[in-house]
C-alpha cells in the first residue's frame, strides 16, 4: 500500500491545496521567482578560432551579430549535465532543498535522447525522487513556454516548488561548414526556481504577472533541423533563412511585450529591465528602440555567450541578478522568438 505524504493527508490529494484565494480578497496565488542559476561549459571558442576553420572573420561576426565568443560543451557533456549544473546554484540561491521540488519543466531542442525526457535525468542527478518532470520543445522560445506551463501549474495548486530550466548543446546540431549558421550559436543552461506564494493582486504584487505564447507554423521551414530524432530517419543540422527570422524576431518579440503590458494595464515606461532572447545584438537593440527602453535597461549577453536557444533568457536574467541589476519590485519583461515560428513574452514583478 502506498503511504500518503503529510500534504496528501491534509488535502486528500497528491497535489497541494488548490487556489482558494481570489482577487476579491486583494491577494492571489502567484509563482514567486525565488532563485536563479546558470552554467556555461568551460571551453570557449572565439571568432578568430572559427576563422581558422571556415571562411569568416571576427570583424564580420561582430558587426553583423555582436558575438565575440561562445561556450562549447566538452565531448560527452550532455544537455542534462548543463541543466543540472545550472539547477544546483539556482536551488542554492533560493535556499530550497532538492526534495522540496515537485515540478521540473525543461526547455530544450537538444535532448540527451529521443526519450525519456531530459528533465527526468536532471531530476535523478539532483537527487529528486518525487516530482513531475518533462521537457518542452519550442526552440528559442522554449524557456518562455516552459515558464508558462510551470506558472500555470503553480497558480492552480498542482505544484508548490518548480524548477524551470533552459538547456542546450546546439553545437551538436550545427553544420560546422555552414558559416551562415555555425558562428551564431553556443551551449549553456539557466534555471529559475518558482515557489507558490500569496501576493497582492494586480501588477504591483510580486511574482509572475503573465505569460503570452504564440506560434505560426507557416514559417516551419524558416528555421529547422533537417533530420534528428523525428521521423525523417536521418541525423540533421540546423538550417535557417536568417533575414526572414530577423524580420519576424524584431516585430513579434516587441509586439509580445506590448501585448503583455496591455494585459497587465502597464505601460512601456514601467519596464525596469528587458531580457530579450539573445540571438543578435542588432535584434536586441531594435526591440529596445521600438519599445523605447533605454539601453541600460536592456540585458545583452549575446557577445560573450552567442545564441544558446532556450537557455538565453535564464542565462541573461541570472547574469543581471548576479551583477546587481535587479532589485525588489522591478518589472522584468522577457521575450523570445524561435523556430516554428514560436514566440512569447512574460512579465515578472521581482
Ligand atoms: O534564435 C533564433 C532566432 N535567430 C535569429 O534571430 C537570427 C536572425 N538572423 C540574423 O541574425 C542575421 O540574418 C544573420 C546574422 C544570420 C545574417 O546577417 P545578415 O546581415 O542578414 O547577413 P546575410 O545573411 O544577408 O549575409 C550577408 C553576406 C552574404 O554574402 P554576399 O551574398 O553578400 O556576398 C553571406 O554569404 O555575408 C555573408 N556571410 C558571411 N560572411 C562572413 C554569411 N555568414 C557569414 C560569415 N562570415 N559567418
Amino acid at each position: 500500500m502506498l503511504m500518503k505524504t503529510e500534504s496528501e493527508q491534509q488535502t486528500g490529494s497528491q497535489y497541494p491545496e488548490s487556489n482558494t484565494f481570489s482577487k476579491q480578497d486583494g491577494v492571489v496565488r502567484k509563482s514567486l521567482v525565488v532563485g536563479c542559476g546558470a552554467y556555461l561549459p568551460e571551453n570557449i571558442v572565439t571568432n578568430d578560432d572559427l576563422a581558422q576553420r571556415i571562411d569568416t572573420s571576427d570583424a564580420w561576426i561582430r558587426k553583423r551579430t555582436g558575438i565575440r565568443q561562445r561556450h562549447i560543451a566538452a565531448d560527452g557533456e550532455l544537455t542534462s549535465d548543463l541543466a543540472a549544473a545550472a539547477c544546483k546554484p539556482a536551488l542554492e540561491s533560493a535556499g530550497v532543498d532538492p526534495e522540496e521540488v515537485d515540478l521540473i519543466v525543461l526547455a530544450t531542442s537538444t535532448p540527451d535522447n529521443t526519450f525519456p525526457a531530459t528533465a527526468t535525468r536532471v531530476q535523478a542527478m539532483l537527487g529528486i525522487t518525487r516530482a513531475a518532470a518533462f521537457d518542452v520543445q519550442a526552440v528559442c522560445s522554449g524557456f518562455v513556454y516552459a515558464l508558462s506551463v510551470a506558472d500555470n501549474m503553480v497558480r492552480l495548486g498542482q505544484a508548490n516548488t518548480a524548477l524551470v530550466v533552459g538547456a542546450e548543446v546546439f553545437s551538436r546540431i550545427l553544420d560546422w561548414e555552414d558559416r551562415g549558421t555555425c558562428v551564431l550559436f553556443g551551449d549553456g543552461a539557466g534555471a529559475l526556481v518558482l515557489k507558490s506564494g500569496i501576493s497582492e493582486a494586480g501588477a504591483n504584487g510580486r511574482g509572475i504577472l503573465s505569460t503570452h505564447l504564440f506560434a505560426d507554423g507557416t514559417h516551419y521551414d524558416s528555421l529547422y533541423v533537417d533530420g534528428g530524432p523525428g521521423t525523417t530517419g536521418q541525423a540533421g543540422f540546423l538550417r535557417m533563412a536568417g533575414q526572414e527570422v530577423y524580420r519576424h524576431a524584431v516585430h513579434n518579440m516587441a509586439e509580445a511585450v506590448e501585448i503583455a503590458l496591455e494585459a497587465n494595464e502597464l505601460n512601456l515606461p514601467d519596464i525596469d529591465l528587458l531580457v530579450p532572447h539573445q540571438a543578435n545584438i542588432r535584434i536586441i537593440e531594435s526591440i529596445g528602440r521600438r519599445l523605447s527602453v533605454d539601453s541600460d535597461k536592456v540585458v545583452a549577453t549575446v557577445g560573450s555567450q552567442a545564441n544558446t536557444s532556450a537557455a538565453t533568457i535564464p542565462l541573461a536574467l541570472t547574469h543581471a541578478v548576479e551583477n546587481g541589476r535587479v532589485k525588489s519590485g522591478d518589472l522584468i519583461a522577457m521575450t523570445a522568438l524561435g523556430g516554428g515560428f514560436t514566440w512569447g513574452s512574460s512579465l515578472i514583478r521581482w
